[in-house]
């Protein structure tokens, strides 16, 4: 009885196995019909007690047998079908090498940016260092270093933003000189620049910005002339806008240069004929230059009978604007991505 009901459980089992055992799953749901804790081999042992004494050892040598054969049958199966599993996946998540890629957005400089390296560029490769200063400054630095003592009137030319008395934001990127030269050897040259972000109070509008970014320039040596000015950002300019560029020195007025300029270029859009950009001059106010005022040198340590120098003062919006043909400042800082992407690609 006992033997017959072992050898049929056995051949279902079998019959199971090999017919249509599709995934792991099925095998589980097979493994557990005849293995598990209400399963027929189990259900098979719990029967025992019903078996004539002395046939018992035989009788539970065959059941043992029979579980253990097929617990080893469950296992090679198992082994069988995670390896086709596997060979499935294998076959169909195959790579296709020929579907379009996923575009990145990367990301990309802005024109300000793109703009400030290039005037970087250009001077570093004429030798000049790049400096920086804070942009909250001390009004010593920011005026009273530059021969703008205060109550100067020509400190109106610049209506800037103060903390307290003595700390502002600075109005320009000048202070940078009269730090540059106190922390520097005065009889060692220098030749730097010092780009930034200045503040101003002034309204918001196609050209004006409370917040503007500058650069400034100095260099100080024996021999310093207003020549090496004029040839110096001559060939700035040439390269920052074109070969042809034409330059222009008008007199002005700076408190810390003497004699001091104002420098235009020939117009950009225009060259020269007349447009809406020049407003029919044919000229365009780049720079602020001149000679450093002997007072400002002695200032900051340095003495004017065996040294000169020249400064310049410049906008970087300006020069971004004219150069990529942008007509309205405020472009510069709505970061509107439709107007930042077209300068994708752009190499200073
Ligand atoms: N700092 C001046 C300005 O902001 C520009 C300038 C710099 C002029 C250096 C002369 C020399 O208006």
């Amino acid at each position: 009885m006992m033997e017959e009901r072992i050898a049929q459980l056995k051949a279902d089992a079998q019959k199971a196995l090999n017919g249509a055992v599709e995934n792991l799953a099925d095998l589980d749901s097979i493994r557990v019909h005849y293995l598990g804790k209400k399963g027929e081999i189990t259900s098979l042992l719990r029967s025992m007690k019903d078996v004539a004494k002395e046939d018992r050892p035989a009788i539970g040598k065959i059941v043992n047998e029979a579980r253990s054969q097929l617990e080893d049958l469950i296992a090679a199966k198992k082994v069988e079908l995670q390896k086709r599993e596997l060979e499935d996946r294998i076959n169909n998540e195959k790579i296709d090498v020929t579907l379009p890629g996923r575009e990145s957005i990367t990301g990309h400089l802005h024109p300000l940016t793109l703009t400030e390296k290039r005037i970087k560029n250009i001077f570093l490769s004429m030798g000049f260092t790049v400096e920086e200063g804070p942009e909250i400054e001390q009004d010593y630095f920011n005026f009273e270093a530059l021969n703008l003592p205060k109550d100067h009137p020509a400190r109106d030319m610049q209506d800037s933003f103060y903390i307290t008395d003595e700390i502002l934001m600075r109005s320009q990127t000048s202070p940078v000189q009269a730090r540059t030269m106190q922390s520097h050897d005065p009889n060692s040259p220098i030749r730097m620049i010092a780009p930034g972000r200045v503040y101003r109070r002034d309204d918001y509008d196609a050209t004006h910005s409370p917040m503007f970014t500058q650069v400034e320039g100095l260099v100080i040596d024996k021999g310093i002339t207003f020549g090496d000015l004029k040839g110096t950002l001559e060939s700035f300019l040439q390269q920052i806008f074109n070969p042809n560029v034409k330059v222009r020195f008008r007199p002005s007025f700076f408190p810390f240069t003497e004699p001091s300029a104002e420098v235009d270029i020939s117009c950009v859009m225009c060259h020269g004929k007349g447009c809406n950009v020049c407003k029919g001059t044919g000229w365009l106010e780049i720079l602020g230059a001149g000679m450093v005022h002997p007072h400002v040198l002695e200032m900051s340590g340095y003495d004017p009978k065996k040294v000169s120098g020249y400064a310049f003062g410049m906008g970087v919006e300006r020069i971004a604007m004219l150069s990529y043909g942008i007509s309205d400042l405020r472009l510069l800082y709505d970061n509107d991505v439709r107007f930042i992407r077209q300068f994708e690609g752009l190499h200073h």
